[in-house]
């Protein structure tokens, strides 16, 4: 097998010398704590490096510890995380929190299977703390580094395979430098190489502290790897969404189900049997509406792809809490789905 040729000591030399001239200054490198890693780790698993940043200076003002965390009301770490999507990790997040102040005394955990078992800390998260706050030798491989790994030795295996992700995880954890701060930057230095050269396309070889050892290359195959699983296409809904604006403001209320269950939504509804927007108000029970404007917007989520025909209409009464654009601006947490639909009321 082609794996067998290549030799993983020989990655994190060259790299970390080159790491070393060309890491760029994130927040979360500086003062890199458990509590900070963590929260940049889940916050990139979702979002480029360039859009994270802001999003990270505002939640670490707002809680810049576990225990700001685990005590912050649900809405408010909603609305900290709009935009972010994936909602459920916030949750995790919080959740987690909570666990670390009544499990551990507030102690964050610094084993590794330990940090596995705190909700949404898979062995991705749980290899990028121990090694970057904590400097363990322990492996966090992402989609950088599956892309890094598999050009370097032409691994034809499919980066959702399970037991591609430990055979890396191994792989790279064995050559884990001693000192805790190089196991932090090899680490990092993974990544870096994956966001900066390594890239899925048009990748800067010629740049590469380790063009001399990569099979593809070598053999010019950057291309072929890696190996991505089988794209599903996504299933189409068409939806109905509605500004409804009341005297006292604009209608939300919290969505019981589909996709974002739990979320904040403007009341929406997918179109199962050719329903019209005015058969879904009356079922609602709102008889009497004016319709101000319509406009189609999309939204694609991981496995769906809304279709979306937005109406503003004005009614005198609704059966939703309503609240102001300000307040839905400032303390409503929206996802950006909805969110898109706002531009109808401040466009001319
Ligand atoms: N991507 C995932 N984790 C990262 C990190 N800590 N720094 C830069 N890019 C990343």
């Amino acid at each position: 097998m082609k794996q067998e040729q290549f030799d993983f000591h020989q990655i994190p030399a060259p790299l970390l010398s080159w790491y070393a001239q060309n890491k760029r200054q994130l927040p979360w490198r500086e003062n890199p704590t458990p509590y900070r890693v963590w929260v940049s780790e889940i916050m990139l698993q979702q979002t480029r490096v360039e859009a994270v940043k802001e999003y990270y200076a505002r939640f670490m003002n707002a809680l810049p510890t576990v225990a700001d965390l685990a005590a912050c009301e649900e809405e408010k770490l909603l609305k900290l995380w709009e935009g972010l999507g994936y909602y459920s990790r916030a949750r995790n997040l919080q959740k987690a929190a909570k666990q670390i102040l009544s499990t551990y005394g507030g102690a964050f955990p610094s084993d590794y299977e330990t940090l596995k078992g705190l909700p949404g800390i898979g062995s991705y998260t749980a290899g990028a703390i121990a090694s970057i706050a904590y400097g363990k030798p322990i492996a966090a491989v992402d989609g950088n580094v599956f892309r890094v790994a598999s050009r370097l030795e032409e691994n034809e295996s499919v980066i959702s395979d399970p037991k591609y992700r430990r055979y890396l995880e191994e792989k790279l954890s064995a050559v884990y430098p001693e000192s805790g701060k190089e196991c932090s930057a090899f680490t990092q230095s993974l990544f870096e190489l994956g966001a900066l050269l390594c890239k899925p396309q048009n990748p800067e070889c010629e740049k590469c502290p380790l063009k001399k050892i990569c099979l593809a290359n070598i053999h010019g195959t950057q291309s072929r790897f890696p190996v991505l699983p089988e794209k599903k296409a996504k299933r189409v809904e068409e939806v109905y969404v509605f500004l409804i604006e009341t005297p006292s403001g604009f209608c939300i209320r919290r969505r019981e189900a589909g996709v974002l269950r739990g979320m904040n939504e403007f009341p929406s509804a997918v179109v199962v049997n050719g329903e019209t927007p005015e058969n879904i108000l009356n079922e609602w029970g709102m008889y009497e509406f004016t319709e101000l404007d319509r406009q189609k917007f999309t939204h694609i989520f991981t496995h769906i792809r809304w279709n979306m025909t937005c109406l503003h209409v004005r009614v005198d009464s609704a059966p939703f809490d309503a609240y102001s654009l300000e307040e839905i601006e400032e303390s409503v947490s929206l996802p950006t789905a909805f969110k898109q639909c706002l531009s109808m009321l401040t466009k001319e």
